[in-house]
Parts: structure tokens; C-alpha cells; sequence
């Protein structure tokens, strides 16, 4: 027996099976089988009258291994182990607590009682994940809750806490204490007839068209996997054999999908960012928080530490702007208590833990200082001077620069050791991305007091090395590059934001550029002007547009006029510069099809992710693909461009690049690394294999 996987026991007449296969009990072949051989055993000893199933740690268990997705099934596979419970001559007792998450919850649907303990969470997440549940959830479920409710839970993937399980008749009863003892508890009362036990099998399932169309409707648009799902329980209407063919059928059909591999890259890459080489360095302590800036940037992240607890004095320079700031700090935790991700009493506290003032000396106590003023170097490194006279040893002095060279910054100060980049985005208590820039000299503690404070803040950080822009940013500005090309050679900015919309982006990079403000990137531009190289196609487009002084959505105008609602209309007067300036550059238009333009966008932004690999900007390719996942919209069912690269194949890649390069082969040159994977059969998922020490 494989003690290391399940413990058995027998306590009295009631056989114990605990899953113990941290760190979240995964359903994966060596648990099933072992599930599978235990219960044989206590099923053949003559002293067991009922088997109770629960889990060692912290969960029951998070479901199937989700690192087997696209390997070949292997027995027995979850719907076989389930057959087993299901057709137990004893009666079987799941006992949950934590977490009963996809094929753990369906593994506990096929026995005869489920019960839980306070603080339970059960949930069928598979749509997340590109899929449907597989082992029998979208057949029983429905039996236990009705249509409608499993519609619900099924197709969003939501959490379900313990008190609505209980009242779905999801689980029987709720108790405080161990699963273990609510186990043995369930199973006696079972016994004994105090319980009454269920084989959700027998129940029937009342057909309801209307919650099925209503669903229809719902999830018309976006991700596949729920429209399916829909599709598998209709059929829980049919009998129980015939309904799990199909939710079978339906399951290896979007298992195979390129939605579900996408979505699973993006749940590992969300998970894989936080192995860095620094991760076994100490940290430092931070209890109190300044920040310098009360523009929206500085805003944001005031309260993104507020959010999460963190006393905060935040510093405007301008002393009229004081309360402007403070205001708009309180504005956004009003919203969070609105939006229920703050109690009133949170509220009350957050807010007596800031302080808004314009001295910076308030910042001599702070553990940690985020700057987030006016992007400009000098501006900047005088701000770090002053920093450096005022702040107490130790502390963390942080810069939000989001291009900005920061060893510059850093050498600006005595403690260049003590100097990071930690690149918010906005707005910076929403968005999760948190990019962690380790400058030259940044002591290794820095990045993994970094990292441990993201995760207070629940941002997903990212480790990025010194370059212009980053990772995200560096990355941004070549492909923004890519759609001024295409606009100039003929594709209308509203075709190719709409192409970039289908392709699964929330926004096309026109509309977003009118959302950030069109003098935002000018001023990048003009500061790049004259390190511009000459070979560099040049587009005077949104330059003029600025002229007519329409930045975007501050003014109602830019690429898009905005009404009151911020519905977009197509400029004519933007569309009037477009045509002027092609004229100007002598081009003849040419036509282009919604899929060549995606195919040069997502071929830009593979080209200078490459180009970022290789200058060790980024750690790895699943770095890349996070940033582009989690700071910059990139549809998560699409993985994020090294994915897609994998997908297509270097081969590829280098081939559309070499073609876009009789066009332009300035700016379509096919990066070295790109040619070595070529020629060592590399793929960019191989190159995300590397570990740190202590990892
Ligand atoms: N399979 C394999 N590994 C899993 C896993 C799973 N189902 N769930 C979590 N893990 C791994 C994570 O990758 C992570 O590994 P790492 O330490 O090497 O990075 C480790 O377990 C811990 O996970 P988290 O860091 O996410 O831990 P948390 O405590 O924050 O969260 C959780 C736990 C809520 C269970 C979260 O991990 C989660 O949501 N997991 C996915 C659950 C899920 O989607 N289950 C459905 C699977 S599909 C299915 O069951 C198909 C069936 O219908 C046939």
C-alpha cells in the first residue's frame, strides 16, 4: 500500500480512506489507483459496514491533475474510480472540507452522502479551465440542484460556499470540526438510519427549456467550454448512462481544444512567475507605507496598500493638491465597499490609516517608498536624492517607472542596493499585474520582500530586468508599432481594433490609446526622438492628431468621438489625417483581411518577446506570456504569445517574419535566439524549464 498517498483505517465497523497527496490531493493516476485498490479492500473485509472518503491537509482535494490534460487516459481514470463508489454494496461518505473542487466534487456526488465542514468550498471550475465537468458533474449536479442551479455553478465555474451547498442539498449537513470525525459521524447516522443517503443516480432530473435557453442567451458570447457544458446537462434530463456517453463525449471533445490548452497555460503561468533565483533570500519587513505622487498612478496604489491593510502616507508635492488626492483615495474605497471587497468596518479603518500630506519628511519612518511622480529622469533622480537623505536605513525605496532606466535612479542615491522598480498598472488596485524590476546593484532581498508583498496585495508579480519599458512595455511599443504600419498601409484603426476585439482582446490598441490619453505616448515619442534610428518607418499620424489637441477620451476625441456614455464613433477628422498622411508618404493602400492583421500583430509581439528572452529581460517565456495575461489584456483562453508561438512553431514564425521583411526589413528581422531554437528543435515551453536554487 501506498501509505504516502492514502492512509486506510478501520474504526470499528467504519473504514477510513484519507487522501494525502499534497500539496492539494490532485486526482492524478497514483491517487485514483490507490483510491480504487483501498476501497476493494475495505469493500471485501467483512467488518466494515460503511467507508467514509475524505482529505489530509489543507483541501479534500482541487480535482483532476490538471498536469495530465492532453496525456493519454490512464486506468483508472476518474469516471471508472466513480463507477466504483457509486456502485459500492456499502455505503460510501465523502466528508469535505477546504476545497472539493471539479472531478473531487463529482468524485464525492457519487457517493451516497456528502457532508462538509464550516468554511467549505465547492465548485465546478472546468469552464475556467476550457472544459466541462468529465466525470459525472453535469449529470449528477443537476439531479441534486435542479437545472438552473447547475446551469449556474456549471457555466461560471463559481465558487460555492458552505451554506448554499447545504441549502442545494449539495452537501447533507455542516458541522464544525475535523473531516475525519464529521466522517465517521455521517457514516453512523447513516447506519443507523439518523441520515438519509442518496444515489444522486436514481433522482430524477425535471427537463427545464426555459433555464436552458435563458443559459443560451447568457453565454452567447466569450468561451466555448460553457456553451458545451450547456449542451452536457440538457441531457442530465436523459438516463443517468446515456447522459454521462455524452458529457464524456463532449469532455474529450474540448479537451482536445486549443481554448483548453490555452486556459491551462494560463492557470500554471499564474502560478509559475513567483520561482525567481531570489526566492531564498530573506526579506525585510514592511509595516508602513509612503508613496510619492498624488496623480492617478499614486492614487491607485495608496490604495491598493490600503486595500490590504498597510497604514499609508501618501505625499503630493503640491500642497493645493493635497486633498484632490485624498479624496480620490476615498472615492476608490467607497467603490471597494460597494463592490463588497471591503467591510464597512475595513472601510472605516483604511481610511484612519492613511495620511495625506506634502512633506516628504512624513516618509522618514517608512519601510518602504513607492514613487510614482511625473515620468522624467531628472525629475525623478531628485526625488530619489532627497528620498535618500530623509528615508531611515533599510527602507525600500521604489520607483513605478514604467520606462524609465532604473539603475539611473538607483545611482542617483548612496544605496543603490536599496533601489527597485515596482511597475504598477493602472488602475493599480485593480490590475494585477505587478512588474518587479531588479536593477544592477538591487540587493537580492529587495525582489523577494518584492515578491512576498505582492502577494499581500494579491498582484501576481512578474521579474523584469532594466530595458526601456520592461517586459510589458518594451513589448507594447513594438507591436503599437506593427498596428501604425498596417494603419498606414491601408487597414482602417477601426478594422484593426475590431480584428484584435474578435481575436479576444477587451479593447483594440486604437481605442486603448484614446483610452490612456494620445499625449501620454506622444511624449514617449518625443523623448525617443532623437535616439530614433533613421532606417525606422515613421508614422505622423497620432502626432497630428494630438495637434488638433484631441487626446483621446479626456477630450472626447481621438481615434473614436465619445458621447456621454463613452460609446466610440469613428473620428472623421482622425480618418481625414490617416488619408492625408498616406499621401503624404506616397502609399497606395492596400486591403488587408481581419486574420493577415492579427497575424502581424501576434507576429510583432512574438518577435520582440524573443528579442526580450534573449537580453535575460525576462526570466522565462511564461513570464512573457503572465505580463501579456495579467497588465495588457491578452485573451487568457489564447495563453499569451509564447504560447501561441509554441503552437505555431518556430518554423513559422521565423517564415512570416522573413516574408514581412521584403516589406520592411528594418523592423521585421528575425531575432538570433529564434534561429538557435530553429536549429536546436527548442520550443519555448522547453525553455521555461529552469530552476533556482532552494526551488
Ligand atoms: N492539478 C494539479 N495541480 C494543481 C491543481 C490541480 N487540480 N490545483 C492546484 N495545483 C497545484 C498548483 O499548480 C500549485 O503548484 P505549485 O506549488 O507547483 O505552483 C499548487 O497545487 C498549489 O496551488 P495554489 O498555489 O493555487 O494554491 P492555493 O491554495 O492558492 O489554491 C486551489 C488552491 C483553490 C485548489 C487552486 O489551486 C485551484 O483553483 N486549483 C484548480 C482547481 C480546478 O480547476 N480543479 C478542476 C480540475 S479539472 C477536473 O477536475 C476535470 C474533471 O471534471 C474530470
Amino acid at each position: 500500500m501506498n501509505e504516502d498517498i492514502v492512509n486506510v483505517e478501520i474504526a470499528d465497523n467504519i473504514g477510513l480512506i484519507c487522501l494525502n497527496k499534497p500539496p492539494v490531493n490532485a486526482l492524478g493516476v497514483a491517487l485514483r489507483s490507490e483510491i480504487h485498490r483501498v476501497l476493494h479492500v475495505l469493500l471485501g473485509d467483512d467488518s466494515v459496514e460503511a467507508i467514509v472518503l475524505y482529505g489530509g491537509g489543507k483541501y479534500f482535494s482541487a480535482g483532476a491533475d490538471i498536469k495530465d490534460f492532453g496525456l493519454a487516459d490512464q486506468q483508472p481514470t476518474l469516471p471508472e474510480l466513480l463507477k466504483a463508489i457509486n456502485n459500492s454494496p456499502k455505503p460510501v461518505v465523502a466528508a469535505l472540507h477546504g476545497i472539493a473542487f471539479g472531478g473531487a466534487l463529482e468524485l464525492a456526488l457519487a457517493a451516497q452522502v456528502r457532508v462538509g465542514s464550516n468554511g467549505l468550498q465547492i465548485a465546478l471550475p472546468e469552464v475556467t479551465l476550457g472544459l466541462l465537468p468529465g466525470a459525472g458533474g453535469t449529470q449528477r449536479l443537476p439531479r441534486l440542484t435542479g437545472i438552473q442551479a447547475a446551469l449556474d455553478i456549471i457555466c461560471t465555474g463559481r465558487r460555492v460556499n458552505a451554506d448554499e451547498a447545504l441549502k442545494l442539498g449539495i452537501v447533507s449537513r455542516l458541522e464544525e470540526g475535523a473531516a475525519r470525525d464529521i466522517g465517521i459521524g455521517a457514516a453512523n447516522d447513516l447506519l443507523s438510519g439518523g441520515l438519509k443517503g442518496t444515489v444522486t443516480d436514481d433522482l430524477p432530473v425535471k427537463p427545464d427549456a426555459k433555464a436552458i435557453a435563458d443559459a443560451r442567451q447568457r453565454f452567447a458570447k466569450g468561451l466555448t467550454a460553457p456553451r458545451i457544458a450547456i449542451d452536457s446537462i440538457e441531457a442530465a434530463s436523459a438516463p443517468i448512462d446515456a447522459g454521462l456517453a455524452k458529457e464524456r463525449a463532449l469532455f474529450m471533445q474540448l479537451m482536445d481544444g486549443e481554448e483548453r490548452a490555452g486556459l491551462v497555460h494560463a492557470f500554471f503561468a499564474e502560478r509559475a512567475t513567483s520561482r525567481i533565483p531570489e526566492q531564498a533570500a530573506a526579506t525585510r519587513n514592511i509595516d508602513n507605507v509612503g508613496i510619492v505622487g498624488g496623480g492617478t498612478m499614486g492614487v491607485g496604489i495608496a490604495t491598493a496598500f490600503l486595500l490590504s491593510g498597510f497604514p499609508v502616507s501618501l505625499i503630493e508635492l503640491q500642497a493645493e493638491r493635497v486633498q484632490q488626492a485624498k479624496s480620490a483615495i476615498a472615492k476608490n474605497l467607497d467603490g471597494a465597499l460597494k463592490r463588497g471587497k471591503l467591510t464597512e468596518e475595513n472601510h472605516r479603518i483604511a481610511l484612519s490609516r492613511l495620511n495625506c500630506s506634502a512633506e516628504l519628511s512624513d516618509l522618514s519612518e517608512a519601510d518602504l517608498v513607492v514613487e510614482a511622480i511625473f515620468e522624467d529622469l531628472d525629475v525623478k533622480t531628485a526625488l530619489f536624492q532627497d528620498l535618500d537623505k530623509i528615508c531611515k536605513q533599510g527602507a525600500i525605496l521604489a520607483t513605478n517607472t514604467s520606462y524609465l532606466d532604473v539603475n539611473e535612479i538607483a545611482a542617483a542615491t548612496s544605496r543603490p542596493g536599496d533601489v527597485i522598480g515596482l511597475h504598477f498598472f493602472s488602475p493599480a488596485h485593480i490590475m494585477r499585474l505587478l512588474e518587479v524590476v531588479v536593477a544592477t546593484n538591487t540587493a537580492p532581498e529587495l525582489v523577494s520582500t518584492a515578491f512576498e508583498l505582492a502577494r499581500k496585495l494579491r498582484k501576481l508579480p512578474v521579474r523584469a530586468e532594466v530595458c526601456d519599458g520592461f517586459i510589458g512595455n518594451r513589448i507594447l511599443a513594438q507591436y503599437r508599432k506593427c498596428c501604425e504600419y498596417l494603419l498606414l498601409d491601408g487597414a482602417s484603426f477601426e478594422q484593426i481594433d475590431t480584428a484584435l476585439e474578435n481575436f479576444g482582446f477587451a479593447m483594440g490598441p486604437f481605442a486603448v490609446s484614446d483610452l490612456a490619453g494620445l499625449d501620454i505616448s506622444r511624449a514617449t515619442r518625443q523623448r525617443k526622438a532623437a535616439t530614433r534610428p533613421a532606417q525606422e518607418r515613421y508614422s505622423h499620424i497620432a502626432d497630428q492628431i494630438c495637434e488638433e489637441g484631441w487626446f483621446g477620451r479626456k477630450t472626447k476625441r481621438g481615434y473614436y468621438l465619445y458621447d456621454e456614455k463613452m460609446t466610440r464613433t469613428v473620428n472623421p477628422g482622425a480618418v481625414a489625417i490617416v488619408t492625408a498622411e498616406r499621401e503624404s508618404q506616397g502609399i497606395t493602400p492596400a486591403s488587408f483581411t481581419d486574420d493577415e492583421i492579427v497575424e502581424r500583430f501576434i507576429t510583432a509581439m512574438i518577435m520582440e518577446s524573443v528579442n526580450v528572452l534573449e537580453d535575460g529581460v525576462a526570466l522565462r517565456p511564461v513570464d512573457i506570456d503572465a505580463v501579456k495575461l495579467f497588465g495588457y489584456g491578452f485573451p487568457r483562453h489564447r495563453g499569451g504569445p509564447m504560447h501561441i508561438a509554441d503552437q505555431h512553431g518556430v518554423e513559422e514564425i521565423i517564415k512570416r517574419i522573413k516574408t514581412y521583411a521584403q516589406e520592411d526589413s528594418w523592423y521585421w528581422q528575425v531575432p538570433p535566439l529564434l534561429q538557435q531554437m530553429q536549429s536546436s528543435g527548442k520550443t519555448f515551453s522547453e525553455l521555461n524549464d529552469i530552476s533556482f536554487d532552494g526551488a
